[in-house]
């Protein structure tokens, strides 16, 4: 019993440890799905102006995903990303990059 269920946990701790050495992009934040959704409010909202995602969170300060997305956080809001939810899509998305 007791080997079924550590055999059962041990897929999602490999894709943990993938995600946090970075091999999928795509897993490394806050998920797939809200990654995704980030990409398409992108697309809708930012696009028009921005038409390089990553060139432009580049240029974003700080050290850690932390104190950009902290950034971005307060940036976004008053710049073209006024809704909560898409504005963590977005965050979520651009530090994926
Ligand atoms: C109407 C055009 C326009 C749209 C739409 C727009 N931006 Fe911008 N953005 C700009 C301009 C112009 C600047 C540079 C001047 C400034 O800081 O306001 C800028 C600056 C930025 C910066 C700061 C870059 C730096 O130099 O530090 C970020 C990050 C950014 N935009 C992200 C976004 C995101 C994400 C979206 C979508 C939610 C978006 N922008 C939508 C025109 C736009």
């Amino acid at each position: 019993m007791t080997l079924r269920l550590s055999l059962r946990r041990a897929p999602s701790g490999l894709a943990l440890a993938l995600a946090l050495a970075g091999a999928p992009p795509l897993l490394a934040d806050g998920g797939e799905e809200q990654i995704e959704q980030g990409s398409a409010a992108y697309a809708e909202l930012c696009s028009g102006c921005h038409a390089n995602a990553a060139r432009i969170v580049r240029r974003v300060e700080g050290g850690t995903d932390a104190e950009r997305g902290g950034r971005l956080d307060s940036f976004l809001k008053e710049h073209h990303a006024p809704d909560d939810a898409q504005r963590a899509a977005l965050i979520a998305y651009l530090l994926s990059l």
